[in-house]
C-alpha cells in the first residue's frame, strides 16, 4: 500500500543519490539539492534503504549522483536492488561511462536511464561541463539504447544563448538514437546556482510549448509525474520539465530522496527538513523503526510552491 503525505500526495518513487563525486563539472549543477561531501553509503546500506522503501509501498527506485557510474560497485548496487522487484529501477547519469556499463547494468536488472546531454557542439559541451567528454556521452546514449534500456531519456537543461538554439538538432539526434528528449528548465535550489546565473541564462519555454502544441500529434499530461507534459512530434517524443514557480509541479510530486550521506530529503528544493536514516541503520535499528522514520519524514513533507 502506498504511503501518503499530509497533502494527500502518494510517495511512489525514491531517488537515491549514491555518490556526490562526479567526473564532469556542469556550470548549472544543483548537486541534486545537496552540497558535495564524501561520506558514502555502502552497497548493503543502499539495499537496506531500498528494502524499507519497498516495505512502505514505494514502487520505483532512481539512482543518481554526482555521477552514479563512478562507483566501482554500481553493478552490484543495481543487482541487489533488483532482487526487491520494484516496478522500475533506473539511473540518471552523464553517460560518459555508459558504454562500458550498459550491458552489465541491463543484466543486473536496470530498466531505463536518463542521460544528461545539453549540446552536440564540442565547444559548448566543454563550456558547460569543463570537460571534453562529448563523444563518450554520445556513445553512452547509443550503447544504452542498444542494450535495451527503454526509454533512454536525454536530459537537456535549456539555457538562453548557450544551447537553446540546439533544441531541434538535439531532437533529431534523440530520434535517430531511439531516445526521448527531455527539456529541463534551469532550476535554482538552495545549493546553487546563484540568482545572477539564473537571470542570465533562464530560457522561457512558453513559446516553445505553443509550437510543440501546434506540431504535436498528441500531448499527454503525466499526472503522477509532477504534471509534466509529453509531446509526440514527428515520430519522436519531447517531455518538458518546468518546476520553477509551478504549484502544479509540486502538487503532483510523488518523490522522496536520499542524500549521498544517508539523509531522507523530502524536497529537492529545500534542505531544512532532512531526516537521518543512515545513522539508524548503522546503529542496528529494526525494520519497524526504519519504516517509522520514513513514514514520519513523509508526513512532514511540504510542497515548495503553493499549499496544494
Ligand atoms: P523520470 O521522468 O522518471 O525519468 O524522472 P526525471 O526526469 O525527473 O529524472 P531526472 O533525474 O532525469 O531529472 C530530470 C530533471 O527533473 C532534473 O533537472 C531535476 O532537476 C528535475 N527534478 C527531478 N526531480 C525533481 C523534484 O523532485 N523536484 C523538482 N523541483 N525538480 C526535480
Ligand atoms: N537546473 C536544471 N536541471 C539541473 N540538473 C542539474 N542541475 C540542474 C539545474 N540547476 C539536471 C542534470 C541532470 C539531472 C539529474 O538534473 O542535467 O540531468
Amino acid at each position: 500500500m502506498l504511503t501518503h503525505d499530509s497533502f494527500q500526495r502518494p510517495i511512489i518513487s525514491l531517488r537515491i543519490s549514491i555518490t556526490s563525486r562526479c567526473n564532469v563539472k556542469c556550470l548549472y549543477c544543483h548537486h541534486d539539492g545537496i552540497m558535495p561531501q564524501d561520506n558514502e553509503m555502502t552497497a548493503h546500506e543502499i539495499f537496506k534503504i531500498a528494502q524499507v522503501a519497498r516495505d512502505i509501498g514505494i514502487k520505483k527506485i532512481r539512482l543518481s549522483g554526482g555521477e552514479p557510474l563512478i562507483r566501482k560497485d554500481i553493478v552490484e548496487i543495481v543487482e541487489k536492488i533488483s532482487t526487491l522487484e520494484f516496478k522500475d529501477v533506473s539511473i540518471t547519469t552523464n553517460g560518459t561511462l555508459m558504454e562500458r556499463y550498459a550491458q552489465k547494468l541491463v543484466d543486473a536488472g536496470l530498466k531505463r536511464v536518463n542521460v544528461s546531454l545539453d549540446t552536440l557542439n564540442p565547444d559548448t559541451y566543454q563550456f558547460i561541463t569543463s570537460r571534453n567528454y562529448l563523444d563518450s556521452a554520445k556513445r553512452g546514449i547509443k550503447a544504452a539504447a542498444q542494450a535495451g534500456l527503454d526509454p533512454v531519456k536525454v536530459n537537456m537543461v535549456v539555457m538562453k544563448d548557450i544551447n537553446h538554439q540546439e533544441i531541434w538538432d538535439m531532437f533529431q539526434f534523440c530520434k535517430k538514437n531511439g531516445a526521448v528528449l527531455q527539456l529541463i528548465e534551469l532550476l535554482k535550489t538552495e545549493s546553487c546556482p546563484d540568482t545572477e546565473f539564473i537571470d542570465k541564462y533562464h530560457f522561457e519555454m512558453n513559446q516553445l510549448e505553443n509550437e510543440l502544441t501546434n506540431r504535436a500529434d498528441k500531448v499527454k499530461t503525466r499526472a503522477f509525474m509532477q504534471d509534466r507534459k509529453k509531446y509526440f512530434v514527428d515520430d519522436g517524443e519531447i517531455e518538458i520539465v518546468k518546476p520553477m514557480d509551478n504549484t502544479e509541479f509540486c502538487k503532483n510530486c510523488t518523490r522522496l530522496r536520499i542524500t549521498p550521506d544517508g539523509k531522507i530529503k523530502p524536497c529537492l528544493l529545500r534542505n531544512d527538513n532532512l531526516v537521518d536514516i543512515i545513522g539508524a541503520i548503522r546503529s542496528g535499528k529494526s525494520m519497524e523503526d526504519l519504516k517509522k522514520i520514513f513514514i514520519d519524514a513523509i508526513e512532514n513533507r511540504e510542497p515548495f510552491y503553493g499549499g496544494c
